[in-house]
This record gives structure tokens, sequence and C-alpha cells, in this order.
């Protein structure tokens, strides 16, 4: 069988069940406080950087950048991805160096171009504070310890699950849901543009890695983790639920806009590391614009926040 044959097989088996997708996050008074945490630039040495500076949820939690900035102003060394439909996720970072949310929550908390900090300070910073104390104690935490801080952020993010889409109504049988050009695009997607051979499952994403000609000898992507030879040029397969709002894409960002991606899967340029597994597609314009009208159907409501402050009054009142 040929791979893009395969990939669609497996695209239709997998995909299908994104109509189990669910919708509604769990508030839980843990998740409420990393809500606070993730919101609160306290957690960054020179208090001006929360997570939610770089993961924006204006900004389809990213920053809008190609390279976002840290604490103290540096350029970052990769593009800030979104982080909604991740509890799933079995590998974070664009290289896929952790594997929880729990364990990456850490590393921009005490990245010295991020947020600068150590456990032992943000421990002591957020204990400090008479409202996280308060907080804790409703969830039976009275000595305040770094997994407890983290575990909440984790749990925040947990929650972040974007809502159902256009697409996911046709796969539950509305077969009326997309027009002539998305039902086109979705050929083009599950076939000839082989997008479903990595794109694929409830978030459009097999939580791989590949090469598809991206990188460069300044970063190497998931052969920073592995040090095997078939990894130079590999990063983790990006979700497309909800792309829209988090332009620009790619781990270093460099393509504006999603006709910009597909006129790459088009002509895809030589790899400047390792070998790409992409085949040069030669799309039509009708059929970019085709794919275009399918990959909109991807995009679902952005999580509502709107009920967390007044749960944090709750949680926090004496
Ligand atoms: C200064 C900007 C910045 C701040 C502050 C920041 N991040 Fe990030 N975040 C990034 C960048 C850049 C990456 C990608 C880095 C990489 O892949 O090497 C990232 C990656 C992630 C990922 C992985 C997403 C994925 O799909 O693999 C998660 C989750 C995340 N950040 C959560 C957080 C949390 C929680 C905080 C606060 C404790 C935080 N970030 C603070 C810029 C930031
Ligand atoms: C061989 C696997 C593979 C195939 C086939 C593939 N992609 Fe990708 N895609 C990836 C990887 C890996 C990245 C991340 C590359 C990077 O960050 O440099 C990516 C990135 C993207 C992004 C950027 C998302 C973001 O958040 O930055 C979009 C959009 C995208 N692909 C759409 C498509 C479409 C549409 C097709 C079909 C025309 C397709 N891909 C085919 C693996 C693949």
């Amino acid at each position: 069988m040929s791979r893009w044959v395969t990939g669609v097989v497996i695209g239709w088996l997998i995909v299908g069940f994104a109509s189990a997708w669910a919708t509604a996050g769990n508030m839980s008074p843990q998740a409420v406080i990393g809500w606070k945490l993730f919101f609160d630039p306290l957690l960054s040495r020179p208090k001006n950087t929360s997570c939610a500076t770089c993961h924006d949820p204006a900004k389809g939690y990213g920053d809008g950048m190609p390279l976002g900035k840290g604490a103290y102003g540096q350029t970052l060394p990769r593009h800030t991805p979104s982080v909604v439909n991740l509890q799933e996720a079995p590998h974070l970072f664009w290289d896929g160096r952790v594997q929880s949310l729990e364990a990456q929550a850490i590393e921009p908390l005490t990245n010295p171009i991020e947020m600068d900090m150590t456990p032992p300070e943000i421990v002591s910073r957020v204990a400090s504070q008479p409202h996280y104390q308060r907080a804790f104690a409703a969830i039976e935490v009275d000595d305040i310890r770094i997994e407890d801080i983290v575990g909440a952020i984790a749990a925040f993010e947990r929650t972040l699950v974007t809502g159902p889409t256009v697409f996911d109504r046709w796969l539950q049988g509305e077969k009326d849901a997309l027009n002539a050009a998305q039902k086109r695009g979705r050929m083009i997607f599950f076939t000839r543009g082989q997008c479903a051979i990595c794109h694929i499952g409830n978030s459009f994403t097999d939580h791989e890695f590949h090469n598809v000609g991206t990188g460069t000898a300044n970063d190497l992507g998931r052969f920073v983790v592995t040090q095997q030879a078939e990894d130079q040029g590999s990063f983790k397969t990006p979700s497309l639920r909800n792309w829209k709002g988090r332009e620009p894409f790619m781990h270093d960002g460099r393509f504006a806009s999603m006709r910009e991606v597909l006129q790459f899967y088009s002509d895809p340029p030589a790899p400047e590391v390792g070998e790409s597994e992409l085949d040069p597609l030669e799309l039509e314009e009708d059929e970019i614009a085709d794919l275009l009208a399918f990959l909109e159907t991807l995009n679902g409501a952005w999580p509502d926040l709107s009920g967390y402050a007044a749960a944090w009054e709750k949680l926090v009142s004496p």
C-alpha cells in the first residue's frame, strides 16, 4: 500500500473518534488556582511576565510573533505554540523533550531568558500571598510545594479544550455541514494532499516527529533530544484544531498565514538538514482554495474563561 493510502485509511479510522471530543472543561478548585497562577506575573523574577504573556488567550494562546520575548526582552529560540487541546499530548515542546504538563511548566519558570526563577523562590513568592494560602488550604494543601504549583497550572491547562467544529458536525453525520468546496478540500487533505499521514486523530496530530524540511543547522529539532541521526530536522506534528488566530506557523514562526503553509507543502524547498518526508504536491490554485475552505472547518470556539474570576473569589473568600 502506498504511504498516502495507508495515511488515508488510518486517518479515517482515527479522525472518526473526533466526534467523541469533549467540549466542557472541568473547573475544579485546583484548576481555578492554576488559572490564577497562569496569569500571575509574580511567577517571573522581574514580576513582568506570566505564562499568559506568551500564551495569550486573545492570540490563540500563543503570542502572535514568529519568535517571542522573555522577561528581559531576549528573543526566544523557537516560536511559542498554543496550549489548547494538550490533555492527550504524550510529548511537549517542538522537540518533545518533556512528557507531562507538570514537567513542562517548570521549564519556562526556571528558564533564565523566560521567567528566571528557581523552585524555592517560586514557592516562597506564592506561599507569601495570603490568597494563595487560602486557595491551597481549600484543596487541603497547607504546606505549598513546587509540585502543588505546577500541578495546579497543569490542571488549568487540561481545561483548555476548544469547542466542536463544523467538521465535527459533519463526522457526526450532518452531511450538509460541509459545502462543496469544503468537501473537495477534505478529499485533498485525506488523499492527494497527504496531510492526514501526520495530521490525524482528535487534534489532527499523530503526536510524532517528522522532517518536513524545516530544520536548520541552528535547530536540529528532535535530534537535540535523541541524538539519533534520523531525527535531524524533525519536529512534533502540531495540532490543526483551532489553527485560526494562532498564526504565525511552524517551530520558528516562518509562515504568517495558512496560505503560505499550503504554498510550502505544494512546492517544498530542499531541506537544510536531514531528509524531508514530503512529496512535492504541486497543488493547483483551486486545490489550495479548496484545502483552505476545508481547514476553516477545523476551528471551534476558544475556551471560555469567564467563570474563573468568580470561582477564584469564591475559593479565597474567608
Ligand atoms: C517568554 C515566553 C513564554 C512564557 C513566559 C511561557 N512560555 Fe510556554 N512556551 C514558550 C515557547 C517559546 C515554547 C516552545 C519552546 C520549545 O518548543 O522549545 C513554549 C511551550 C509551551 C508548552 C508546550 C506546548 C506544546 O504543544 O508542546 C506548554 C504546555 C507551555 N509552553 C506552557 C507554559 C506555561 C504553563 C507557562 C507558565 C509557567 C509558560 N508556558 C510560560 C514561550 C513561553
Ligand atoms: C510527514 C508529516 C506531515 C505531513 C504529510 C504534513 N504535515 Fe503539516 N506539519 C508536520 C510537522 C512535523 C510540522 C511542524 C514543522 C515545524 O514546526 O517546523 C507541521 C506543521 C504544519 C502546520 C503549522 C501548524 C502550527 O501550529 O505551526 C500546518 C498548518 C500544517 N502542517 C498543515 C499541513 C497540511 C495542510 C498538510 C497537507 C497539505 C500537511 N501539513 C502535511 C508534519 C506533516
